[in-house]
């Protein structure tokens, strides 16, 4: 039988990315980085745009020759829909109903944020329904209660910034460019997480990282102001404490969440599950708690085509297909 081939595009943010999924297998996944934004300490939507229509032909080129597929070979287009950028949206939602209308192939809209989820299904061990999974990017912090592949449900989210903004706002305080997320990272593997910052006190499942934010840049004002070196004396410890609050808030929340469903198997998704340290203390919660726990593949962290696919995947078997005139959303 004909294998079941879905292009692949994402362009939600600063990444364009393509990726062919074969019979809800990833045999390609490439990303074109834009390192422009560096320059600029966080993401320019305009620039941002320009770059992806730049990007996305070549992008899709190499996810083509990658897979060994030809065009013809293809069952479906998919694309991200929202949310993002509208500007960085438009364009991989124009190229995908255009491939699509040219090679008169069905059309499947996908959910970044479920995307994210979904991309435990690109390799194994894949985890069982129902599980909890924290979804943990730059723009979305949420814990989501997984029932089925298109059954989800939002059970806590931040009420603020996300976690993925708290690392790159706390860097910015620090000097870093955008993203600052994995070089707090970095540096705090060489601290010890001596500074101690307040905990949010939100009530539920729900998150909130702006008051970190200012406790942050207060306590370094104080510190600079009687000695204008103690960001570079410190920078490892000061960004180990800075790592170790975030994650402290995020796994209390996910604690909390599996003793109230009484879920045992545990996710976590999205640009900040890339983190060193909440991976280790996913880990080490999970052994504790008795959790079966799940963390992706770095390239399934960050944003790429292969969970827009893998989810695609799930919809063509679903017949769950869109129409040409959907529009992005942002949110
Ligand atoms: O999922 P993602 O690639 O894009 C969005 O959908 O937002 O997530 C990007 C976020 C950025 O805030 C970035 O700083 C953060 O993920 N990030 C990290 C790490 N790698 C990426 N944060 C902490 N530690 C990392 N190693
Ligand atoms: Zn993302």
């Amino acid at each position: 039988m004909k294998p079941n081939i879905i292009l692949a595009i994402e362009s939600s943010c600063d990444d364009t990315s393509a990726a062919i999924v074969s019979n809800g297998k990833v045999m390609a996944n490439c990303v074109a980085n834009q390192e422009i934004h560096h320059l600029y300490g966080g993401v320019v939507p305009e620039v941002a745009s320009r770059a992806h229509q730049a990007n996305i032909i070549p992008v899709v080129d190499l996810a083509l020759k990658r897979a060994g597929v030809k065009k013809e070979d293809i069952s479906a287009v998919a694309f991200t829909r929202g949310p993002g950028l509208l500007g960085s949206l438009l364009v991989g939602t124009s190229f995908a109903k255009a491939f699509a209308l040219s090679y008169q192939l069905p059309l499947i809209e996908v959910n970044h944020m479920e995307a994210h989820v979904l991309a435990h299904f690109a390799e194994d061990p894949k985890p069982t329904f129902p599980f909890l999974c924290l979804t943990v990017s730059g723009g979305h912090t949420q814990i989501v209660l997984v029932r089925d592949f298109l059954d989800m449900e939002i059970i806590g989210r931040t009420l603020d910034d996300a976690a993925g903004e708290a690392f790159d706002k706390s860097g910015k305080l620090l000097g870093f460019g955008y993203p600052a997320g994995p070089l707090i990272d970095r540096y705090a593997q060489l601290g010890q997480a001596r500074f101690v910052f307040p905990e949010p006190a939100i009530p539920g499942l729900d998150f909130s990282f702006s008051g970190l934010k200012t406790s942050i840049l207060y306590f370094l004002r104080r510190e600079v102001d009687s000695n204008p070196q103690f960001i570079e004396q410190n920078l490892a410890d000061i960004c180990a404490s800075i790592q170790q609050i975030i994650i402290t808030v995020l796994m209390k929340k996910v604690r909390k969440a599996a003793r109230q469903t009484g879920i045992r198997q545990i996710a976590i998704a999205g640009g900040v599950s890339a983190n060193s340290g909440l991976r280790k203390a996913l880990a080490e919660m999970g052994q504790k708690e008795g959790w079966s726990t799940y963390i992706p593949d770095f390239q399934y962290c960050t944003d790429n085509a292969g969970m827009i696919g893998v989810n695609a995947y799930y919809k063509f078997l679903a017949g769950q297909f869109c129409t040409q005139d959907v529009a992005p959303y942002a949110r």
